[in-house]
């Protein structure tokens, strides 16, 4: 029996925050955070024929000389403009479970589904930041707890987008829905993904997510993992799919692309990659096996560098262990994406992991 090869499907991890690129100082164009930078992104992947675009939520930065994000647009009311202007693309929005009431999310995706017929999507995240949810008062949960918040979240969401009127109720620790309703329904319920990487995260993706969104340090150790995920959704009689986000450049010799690497490193922001591995690694254990080095590209993006040719060929890998998708993290995101449309893209077809 031959198994069909699956299409690899093409993300931006959008710069609606600032510094996305790299925790670095060394930048070759302006910050692309704000929304006429973020709008021609979008219009120039729709054009290309990517598949989604992905914000960062983020509420406050990391410090340092580039406070690490720090500038950033909501992507709910981004995803909102985003889907106003484009027509075929998907865009996601992300939304920290502690911040918002499931009700009012369920509304608003609701909305977000109508405006844009179908294209919107959901990352949902347990939040991991003690400095971030200090600033509004919130705690952190205890690890395991925030993802049962997590799952009561999503179940919320999904009564609400799919139960008739008046029909659903909730009640746990986190959450009381009297007889909750909201009109409109989606036409059909949004993905649902979820970007954690524990063993609670696992748990949740496979019963309750569509897509798993993930860091990798290796193929290898993403092959174990987008496998495992798979198996487990598998065992619940669901499709989980899997994407990681790799920082991709390219220049026409391997060499070059690594002196500009090396540039983007040099310049590293060492108090804001500091505040943000600290953090990451205080709240997860997932991330021992990351160096500042590789935290400074695109925060932990895996990467993907030298020649088209390389690039195309590191792509194909990715599929090839078994991811359905890709983020891409570049250094210029409105010069690579057209970039990529001309001098990837016609490779990835020819290599048979995008669809003709
Ligand atoms: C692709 C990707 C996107 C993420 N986006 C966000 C985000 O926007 N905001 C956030 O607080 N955390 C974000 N995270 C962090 C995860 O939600 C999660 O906290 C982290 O991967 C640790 O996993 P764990 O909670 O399973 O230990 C993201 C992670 C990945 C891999």
């Amino acid at each position: 029996m031959t198994q069909e090869v699956q299409r690899l499907q093409l993300g931006l991890f959008m710069p609606n925050c600032s510094n996305m690129s790299a925790i670095s100082t060394y930048r070759v164009v302006p910050d692309e955070w704000d929304y006429t930078s973020n709008k021609a992104i979008a219009l120039a992947a729709e054009a290309a024929g990517f598949d989604f675009l992905f914000p960062v939520s983020r509420w406050r930065g990391f410090g340092g000389e580039t406070d690490y994000l720090g500038t950033s647009l909501e992507t709910m009311t981004w995803a909102s403009a985003l889907l106003a202007v484009t027509s075929k693309i998907r865009v996601f929005s992300t939304v920290h479970v502690p911040v918002f009431h499931p009700l009012v999310v369920a509304k608003m995706g609701a909305s977000l589904d109508h405006i844009s017929q179908g294209r919107w999507g959901i990352n949902l995240v347990s939040g991991w930041s003690k400095e971030e949810f200090g600033m509004m008062g919130i705690d952190i949960l205890p690890h395991a707890e925030r993802y049962q918040r997590t799952r009561a979240f999503i179940e919320i969401l999904k009564g609400l987008w799919t139960e008739p009127r008046g029909t659903f109720s909730h009640e746990s620790s986190w959450y009381q829905i009297k007889q909750g309703y909201c009109l409109p329904q989606p036409a059909r319920p949004p993905p649902i993904a979820n970007a954690g990487i524990s063993e609670d995260a696992k748990h949740l993706i496979a019963e309750h997510c569509d897509w798993a969104f993930m860091s990798m340090s290796s193929l290898d150790s993403a092959r174990a993992t987008v496998t495992d995920i798979k198996r487990r959704g598998a065992a619940h009689g669901r499709t989980v799919r899997c994407a990681s986000f790799p920082f991709v450049l390219w220049r026409d010799s391997a060499d070059e692309a690594q002196a500009e690497v090396a540039r983007i490193i040099a310049a590293k922001d060492e108090v804001a990659s500091g505040n943000w591995l600290r953090g990451l690694s205080l709240e997860s254990g997932s991330f021992d096996q990351f160096t500042l080095d590789m935290f400074t590209l695109g925060a932990g993006a895996f990467p993907v560098i030298g020649t088209a040719e390389d690039v195309a060929l590191k792509l194909k890998e990715m599929r090839d262990v078994g991811l359905d998708g890709v983020l891409m993290v570049y250094q210029a995101y409105q010069r690579d994406t057209r970039r990529f449309q001309k001098e990837i893209m016609p490779l990835l077809r020819e290599m048979g992991v995008l669809s003709p």
